[in-house]
């Protein structure tokens, strides 16, 4: 098994892409924490992996909030003694231009989609760095690559900050065995699309950007970071990886 025994904390791993991680990741023999808000949905998604063999807890965590972390990482050591990896998943969307974005909102996104990558990584770095073994994969968007007029941009300034935040890591700690990418997702059949995508003339005005001519699903996306967790990257760091269907190659 890819991930036999190793220790992953997955935020966001309620639904979406990070519930499709924690699957994946499960079946390959890693014990996977799910941080996340939404408690019921992730209760429901641990169950269904222990159902099936895996082995899978869930713990309250707001990515925005230092003492979450804290406590979060505190369980891991205290439970397993490590942490191998962690996919930092979880995030958010909104609508707006420029001109229409409130400092509110567009302080909403950041404080989720950076500052709750940045939090993570602070976190879970000690434990790795003094290990000398880790995998952090941090997930950012094809948005944090090209703009995109009907994106919010603060959804794509944050993407673009977890691009860079990333290789920060990545080159500071390489030499501690720790490695950290960015992977990029295209649009995705996730709930965080599920409006976007019931809207039939945006869908087809979406797919028409897609070479592939369709949008992914979560698995697709879970496979690509699943090379990043696994011992079979040991040498790549620092990457940005595109799961997009072609998008930015045009
Ligand atoms: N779906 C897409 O098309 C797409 C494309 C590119 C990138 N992404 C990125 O992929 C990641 C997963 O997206 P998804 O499509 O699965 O979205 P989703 O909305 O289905 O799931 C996001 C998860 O993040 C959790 N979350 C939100 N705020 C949180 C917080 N403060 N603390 C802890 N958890 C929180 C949610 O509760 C939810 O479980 C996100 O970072 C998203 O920006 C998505």
């Amino acid at each position: 098994m890819r991930l036999n025994d190793k220790v992953a904390v997955i935020s966001g791993g309620a639904r979406g892409m990070g519930a499709a991680e924690a699957k994946l990741f499960a079946s390959e023999g890693c014990n996977v924490i799910i941080g996340d808000i939404l408690e019921e949905e992730s209760l429901e998604t641990a169950s269904e992996i222990r159902k099936n063999g895996g082995k899978c807890t869930f713990l309250k965590l707001d990515v925005r909030k230092e003492k979450d972390w804290e406590n979060l990482v505190s369980y891991a050591i205290e439970e397993y003694g490590k942490i191998d990896i962690l996919v930092n998943n979880a995030g958010l969307t909104t609508d707006g231009h420029v001109e229409t974005l409130s400092l509110d909102e567009w302080n909403r996104i950041m404080d989720v989609n950076v500052t709750g990558v940045f939090l993570g990584c602070k976190h879970v770095l000690p434990s790795m760095s003094s290990a000398k073994r880790g995998s952090i994969i941090n997930i950012s968007s094809q948005l944090g690559f090209v703009g995109a007029g009907s994106s919010n941009p603060a959804y794509q300034a944050s993407k673009g900050a977890v691009r860079i935040l990333t290789k920060n890591i990545a080159v500071r700690y390489a030499s501690y065995n720790v490695r950290c990418n960015s992977v990029h997702p295209g649009p995705v059949d996730t709930p965080m699309t599920e409006t976007a995508r019931s809207d039939k003339e945006f869908l087809a005005r979406l797919i028409d950007k897609i070479p592939m001519g369709r949008i992914g699903r979560p698995k697709e996306v879970a496979w690509a970071v699943l090379y990043l967790a696994s011992d079979e990257s040991s040498y790549v760091t620092g990457i940005e990886l595109l799961v997009d269907g072609g998008w930015v190659a045009q």
